[in-house]
C-alpha cells in the first residue's frame, strides 16, 4: 500500500511540476505581448491597454489548460489502472493458490508462513516458500504474472513475449547428487543462457540431440549424467508440444561468476513452468508438471548413478575452474596468519618496553636462546 502512495505521489508531483512550468510558459508568453517590441515605443495607451485585456482574457479560459487538463486525467487514468490491474492480478493468484499450494503440501512438510502460501512481493509478483522434504533443504517459487498495474511494464512484458509463468527453485542436500550442470532452454534463449549463464558457460556445452523437439537446446556436461537425466521422463515433456515446462537447469555451482573466493555451491533444480489461463485444465496440467519437477528431485538423488570416471571429470573441471579461486583463499589464509604473528610481536614489544631493566636482561636473554635454538633446528633439519 504504501508503493501505492508513493507512485501516486510521484504521479502527481510530476503533472504539478509540467503544469506549473507550462503555466510559467504562457505567463512569459502573456507578458511578452504586454511588451511588444522596443521599436514601437509610440504606441498608444488605449490600444495598450486593448492588448492587456485580450491577454488577460485567454488565461481564464479552460481552453488555455488543455495539457494540464490531459495530464491530471493521465495521472487519474494511471492511479485507477493501477488498482484494476492488481486487483485483476490478485484474482489470477488466487486461482493458482489452489494448485501450488496442493502440490508443495503433497511433498514438503511446511508451507508458506503456517498460514499463507503466496506472499505478495509486488502487483505482479507472488513468492511462496517450502521445506522439510528428503533430498532437499528448501523450495522458493516466484509466481510471475502480467503488470498488469504498470502500462510500460506490460507493454515491455508483449514485445518481449514473455509469457505469465511460476518458477520453481529447489536447493538440494548437499550429498543429493554429484554435482554436474545440464539445461535445457527454448531455442531463442539459447544464446543468452550460454552467454551469461556462469554455470553454464564454464562447465556445459551444446549438445547435438537428435531425439530432442527442435524448440530446445541442451546444454550438457556431463554425457553420462545427461542420457539418465533424460531417461526420468525429461525426455518425453521436453517433446510434448503442449508441455508447460519451459526452462530447466540442474546445477552445483552460482548462475553468476563469483566476485570472491567465498561462494556457495548450491545444488539447485530449477524449473520454469509457463502458466496457462487458469481453467480447470490449465490448472491440471500446471500441477502435473509441478509434480514431475519434485519427482525429479528423488530421480536425480535415488535414480543418477554415474560411472567414476563421471564423476572423476566433474571433480576435475571444477578444481580447473576454481583454481584462481582456491589461489585466492590460500592466500588470504596466508596473509591472516602473517596478521596474527606481527600482532602477537609488537604486543610482546610493547610489554618489554614497560619492563624493568632487570627484567629486559632476562626477557633478551630468554630471545636470545630463542633464536639460537630455531637456528639449530633449522640446521639439523638440512642435515637430515
Ligand atoms: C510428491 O507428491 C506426489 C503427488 O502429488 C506424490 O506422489 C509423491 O509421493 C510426493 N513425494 C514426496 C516425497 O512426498
Ligand atoms: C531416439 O528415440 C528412438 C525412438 O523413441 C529410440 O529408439 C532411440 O534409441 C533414441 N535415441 C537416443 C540417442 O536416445
Amino acid at each position: 500500500m504504501r508503493r501505492v502512495i508513493r507512485i501516486t505521489l510521484f504521479t502527481l508531483a510530476s503533472v504539478v511540476f509540467l503544469a506549473a512550468t507550462i503555466a510559467a510558459e504562457e505567463l512569459e508568453n502573456a507578458v511578452g505581448e504586454n511588451h511588444p517590441s522596443q521599436a514601437q515605443p509610440a504606441a498608444d495607451s488605449e490600444k495598450r491597454n486593448a492588448v492587456e485585456v485580450n491577454a488577460a482574457a485567454p488565461e481564464l479560459s479552460l481552453s488555455n489548460y488543455k495539457l494540464e487538463l490531459l495530464l491530471v486525467a493521465l495521472a487519474v487514468g494511471m492511479v485507477v489502472n493501477y488498482f484494476r490491474g492488481s486487483q485483476q492480478n490478485a484474482d489470477i493468484a488466487r486461482a493458482w493458490e489452489a494448485p501450488i499450494s496442493q502440490a508443495l503440501h503433497a511433498n514438503f512438510s511446511l508451507v508458506g508462513d503456517g498460514s499463507q502460501v503466496l506472499e505478495r512481493d509486488s502487483a505482479a509478483d507472488m513468492l511462496v516458500y517450502a521445506s522439510g522434504r528428503r533430498h532437499c533443504r528448501f523450495a522458493q517459487g516466484h509466481l510471475m504474472l502480467r503488470a498488469r498495474q504498470d502500462p510500460v511494464a506490460l507493454l515491455n512484458d508483449l514485445v518481449a513475449n514473455t509469457h505469465e509463468r511460476l518458477e520453481i527453485e529447489v536447493t538440494m542436500n548437499e550429498d543429493a547428487f554429484s554435482g554436474f550442470v545440464f539445461a535445457a532452454v527454448p531455442r531463442r534463449r539459447a544464446k543468452a543462457v550460454g552467454r551469461d549463464r556462469y554455470d553454464v558457460s564454464t562447465f556445459a556445452k551444446l549438445a547435438t540431440k537428435d531425439n530432442i523437439s527442435s524448440r530446445f537446446v541442451v546444454f550438457s556436461e556431463s554425457a553420462d549424467a545427461t542420457a539418465q537425466l533424460l531417461d526420468s521422463g525429461l525426455e518425453e515433456l521436453l517433446n510434448d508440444g503442449d508441455s508447460l515446462l519451459e526452462e530447466i537447469y540442474i546445477t552445483d555451482c552460482p548462475s553468476e561468476k563469483p566476485e570472491t573466493h567465498e561462494f556457495k555451491r548450491d545444488k539447485k533444480l530449477l524449473a520454469t513452468i509457463r502458466l496457462p489461463a487458469p481453467t480447470s485444465d490449465g490448472i491440471k496440467r500446471v500441477r502435473e508438471t509441478l509434480d514431475f519437477v519434485f519427482y525429479l528431485v528423488d530421480y536425480i538423488a535415488e535414480a543418477i548413478t554415474l560411472r567414476p570416471e563421471s564423476v572423476r571429470k566433474l571433480a576435475r573441471a571444477r578444481e580447473e575452474a576454481f583454481k584462481e579461486y582456491a589461489r585466492l583463499a590460500e592466500q588470504e589464509k596466508q596473509e591472516a596468519l602473517a596478521k596474527i604473528v606481527a600482532d602477537r610481536r609488537r604486543a610482546e614489544l610493547d610489554e618489554v618496553d614497560k619492563m624493568s631493566p632487570d627484567q629486559r636482561r632476562k626477557w633478551e636473554e630468554k630471545e636470545r636462546k630463542r633464536k639460537l635454538k630455531k637456528e639449530q633446528s633449522k640446521r639439523t633439519r638440512r642435515v637430515k
